[in-house]
């Protein structure tokens, strides 16, 4: 009956087990669940267009080999996360189309342009930097299918987070041309990575809920915290400073105070109105049509064998 069904799911999660496909979920666990599982999907594919903009002007062969396999890496993610929503009954083309449509989110970290090739290296240190701080936690979530996918990924993003600060530490050595770019990639990236870890938690409306269910392990805030302590000793390592006069460290607290956050950018970023929200969405569509002839070919030559093995 229900209730002993219900009394598992509590207990397993209580335990700090882990909930599998084949276990009784209540529809608001399964819900949110492909809710975040899809849109973490959403937000790799859709995070290969920023840096796949530079592939084909890397600055030597080797950064060009190091960016195409990161990108790759990134599509692997989205197809792996993609599977893990299909465990709780999701279906992939309908998730595509909901992104498409705008029904479902990706992160706003990618509707900003990456502008130079120093950009590259930024987006590496402090948006997979940001990515990390959020997914190590994540490999302890709940849903097993979903924690397990984020140990692979975990482990790949720490080499694209390698890259991008090896890239910068190559440039910080370099002219003050180099050095000038790096700079300006920091002052345009900080800030929207502080974003990555979403609304502050008193306007998060599924963080309550998702630490009961132990999806998340930490709140936003606490994620976000946690990003600036780590990203401080890395940025002066490197040279370079951050675009806010309020940061310093706070000896009581034990962590570095920040200035405000602009929410209202967030929310507009949100909303579809970031610097690259229709470009994104636009390509994303593109690739969707573009690629209908070799879905059908697929299915068909899938149909005709079944006929076959069949026979
Ligand atoms: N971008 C877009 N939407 C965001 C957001 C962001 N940065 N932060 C929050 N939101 C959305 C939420 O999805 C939610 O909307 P919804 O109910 O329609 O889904 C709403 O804003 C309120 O936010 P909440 O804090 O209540 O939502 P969550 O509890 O889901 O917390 C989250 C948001 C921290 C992003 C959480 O969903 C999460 O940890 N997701 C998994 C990690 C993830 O998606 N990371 C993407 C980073 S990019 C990446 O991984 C690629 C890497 O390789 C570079």
């Amino acid at each position: 009956d229900e209730s002993a069904l219900e009394r598992h799911f509590e207990a397993t999660i209580a335990a700090d087990n882990r909930l599998e496909p084949r276990d009784w979920l209540p529809e608001g666990y399964r819900k949110t669940m492909i809710r975040q599982i899809a849109q973490h999907a959403h937000s790799e594919i859709i995070g290969m267009q920023p840096e796949g903009n530079w592939i084909t002007r890397a600055p030597s062969l080797r950064r060009k080999a190091v960016l195409l396999a990161k990108v790759q890496d990134e599509a692997g993610h989205g197809l792996y996360l993609y599977s893990a929503a299909e465990t709780l009954g999701a279906d992939r083309a309908d998730l595509t189309d909901r992104l498409i449509n705008g029904r479902q989110k990706y992160s706003s970290i990618f509707n900003y342009p990456t502008l130079t090739f120093a950009d590259v290296g930024v987006v590496g240190w402090l948006v997979d930097g940001a990515a990390i701080c959020n997914q190590v936690p994540l490999c302890r979530s709940s849903y097993g299918p979903y924690a397990r996918a984020m140990v692979r990924i975990c482990k790949e993003e720490s080499f694209h987070q390698r890259q991008g600060y090896e890239l910068l530490m190559t440039m910080m050595r370099g002219t003050d041309a180099q050095r000038d770019m790096v700079q300006d990639a920091v002052n345009r990236w900080w800030w929207p990575s502080l974003m990555m870890f979403g609304p502050p938690d008193a306007d998060s409306p599924n963080t309550a809920q998702s630490m009961a269910w132990k999806v998340k392990r930490h709140t936003n805030d606490e994620l976000r915290q946690r990003f600036v302590d780590m990203s401080v000793p890395q940025a002066e390592a490197l040279g370079v400073t951050f675009p806010d006069p309020d940061l310093r460290w706070n000896a009581e607290r034990g962590h570095h105070d920040f200035g405000e956050i602009d929410w209202a950018e967030f929310k507009q970023v949100l909303k579809g109105n970031g610097p690259c929200n229709a470009e994104r969405v636009a390509h994303r569509r593109a690739a969707q049509d573009d690629g209908a002839w070799v879905r059908e070919a697929a299915s068909a030559h899938a149909a005709k064998n079944a006929g076959r093995i069949g026979a």
